[in-house]
This record gives C-alpha cells, sequence and structure tokens, in this order.
C-alpha cells in the first residue's frame, strides 16, 4: 500500500516536471535571441562613441569625462616660455606660451582597457584634454609658493580640445578627427565644426603617427602598458 501509494506519488511529480521542462523549453531558446539582437547591430553600423554631433554634424561639447580615466597631465608654463612664443614679425614683443595650463587628458576605461591590451584604440575612441590655468602666480614665472614647496598648483578650468577615432570618416586625417570648444574659462563653446589640418591634425600627423596619433609618451598609464 504504501508502495503504491509513492509509486503514483512520483508518477504525478514526473508528469509536472516535464510539463514544466516542455512548457518552458521555447521560453529558455528564444530570450538569448532577443537580448542580443539590438547590440550586434549596433556594433556592426557605426563604432561606439560617447561624442554627439548635431544634426549639421557638429561635436557637442562632450560632458562627464572628469570621471573617465585621467591619463596626464603635461604642463608649459609661461615662466619656461616666455619669448618663444606669439612674437611680432621681427621677432619681438614675445609675450605668452601657447598653454600656460596644465593639459589633463582624459579617455574613457573601455578603450584604455582596449589600447592596454592591443596598442591601438578602438574605433569611436574620444580623448579629451581639458586645460587648467595654473593657480594664482605669484611670482614671474607663473609659480607660488605652498607648503609642499614652490610650484604649479591646478586653477580654473580654461578649454577643451578633443580628438576622435573613425577611420573612414577621418580617412585624410590618419583616421581622427579634432575639434576645440575654446581656449578660454568656462562656459565652453557648445559645438565644434571638425578644424582643418593645418590647426591641429598636421602637428599630429608629424609627430605621432606611429602611435595611434596620440602623445602615448606623455602617459605613463598607457606607455607601461601593463595596468593598473
Ligand atoms: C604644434 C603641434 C600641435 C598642434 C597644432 C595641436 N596639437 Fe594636440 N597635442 C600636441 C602635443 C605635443 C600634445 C601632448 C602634449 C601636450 O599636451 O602638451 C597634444 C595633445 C593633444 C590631445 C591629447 C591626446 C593626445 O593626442 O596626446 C588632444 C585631444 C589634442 N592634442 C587635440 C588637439 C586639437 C583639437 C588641436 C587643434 C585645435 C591640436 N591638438 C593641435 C601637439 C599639437
Amino acid at each position: 500500500m504504501k508502495k503504491y501509494v509513492t509509486k503514483r506519488y512520483l508518477f504525478g511529480f514526473g508528469l509536472v516536471a516535464f510539463s514544466i521542462v516542455y512548457v518552458s523549453l521555447p521560453l529558455i531558446k528564444t530570450r538569448p535571441v532577443e537580448a542580443q539582437t539590438p547590440q550586434t547591430s549596433a556594433v556592426a553600423q557605426t563604432p561606439q562613441t560617447s561624442a554627439v554631433f548635431d544634426s549639421q554634424g557638429r561635436m557637442k561639447v562632450p560632458t562627464g569625462f572628469r570621471k573617465w580615466v585621467f591619463v596626464g597631465a603635461p604642463l608649459t608654463p609661461e615662466g619656461l616660455n616666455n619669448g618663444k612664443y606669439n612674437c611680432d614679425a621681427a621677432g619681438k614683443n614675445c609675450t605668452r606660451s601657447n598653454f600656460p595650463e596644465y593639459h589633463h587628458v582624459y579617455i574613457e576605461q573601455k578603450n584604455v582597457d582596449v589600447y592596454l591590451k592591443t596598442g591601438d584604440f578602438p574605433e569611436g575612441t574620444v580623448i579629451v584634454k581639458e586645460l587648467t590655468r595654473v593657480l594664482d602666480p605669484k611670482f614671474p614665472d607663473g609659480s607660488r609658493t605652498e607648503p609642499s614647496g614652490r610650484g604649479y598648483f591646478n586653477g580654473e578650468y580654461n578649454g577643451i580640445d578633443v580628438s576622435i577615432k573613425d577611420s573612414k570618416k577621418y580617412a585624410n586625417t590618419n583616421g581622427w578627427g579634432y575639434y576645440t570648444f575654446g581656449h578660454h574659462p568656462m562656459p565652453y563653446d557648445e559645438t565644434s565644426e571638425e578644424r582643418p589640418i593645418s590647426e591641429c591634425a598636421g602637428c599630429h600627423i608629424a609627430n605621432v603617427a606611429k602611435t595611434d596619433m596620440t602623445y602615448i609618451q606623455f602617459y605613463p598609464l598607457l606607455r607601461e602598458k601593463k595596468g593598473y
């Protein structure tokens, strides 16, 4: 009697389990396919990028980049450049350096990761170089004294230059496009046209064509290619 009950119980259980599997099989099959479809087609069409363009093809000023990976901060203060730039035709009246500020360079984590694996940035990579003035200069060379010593410290934000990799769109300039949103304090210009070769790409082509158009040699994280 006890056996019989157990058998009937098992049979009933088996039937229920079978029905569950049978009914849910199509669900198990279709779900992953639905989830993958949009992603795959987006990758195939355009490179994934954080850059946003308006209807006239101008790039919109990037946002959120100060939380990307900070790869370096070249500094060319006036104290070290005075007289070298912006002279008149006779080589006199030299005033200031071109970039008397820090040049903070930011790249998204996912693009840094690919660079560290492959030695090349993926299509769609955006690099932002934001300038910040040196904090209130007290000496003629632009420096000041703080408890840590005499030196340069970050002052106000003062402009943004951007480069973006898209080998097809920017085929004429080694696969990178260049944009600038002004060399002045915030607010920055809202949009930028692609800048001509003579203004931007020419110098990058002449000096860093072999390192994906980027001054890798100034960014320790990238030049060592070992990650953190
Ligand atoms: C005379 C040469 C020259 C010109 C012209 C020039 N750059 Fe650069 N650029 C550099 C150098 C050198 C660095 C790295 C060192 C530094 O910032 O001082 C750099 C760095 C950059 C970076 C950071 C990523 C990288 O490539 O290392 C961006 C973005 C950038 N430049 C955009 C621009 C834009 C936009 C313009 C035009 C408005 C421009 N550059 C014009 C020489 C130049």
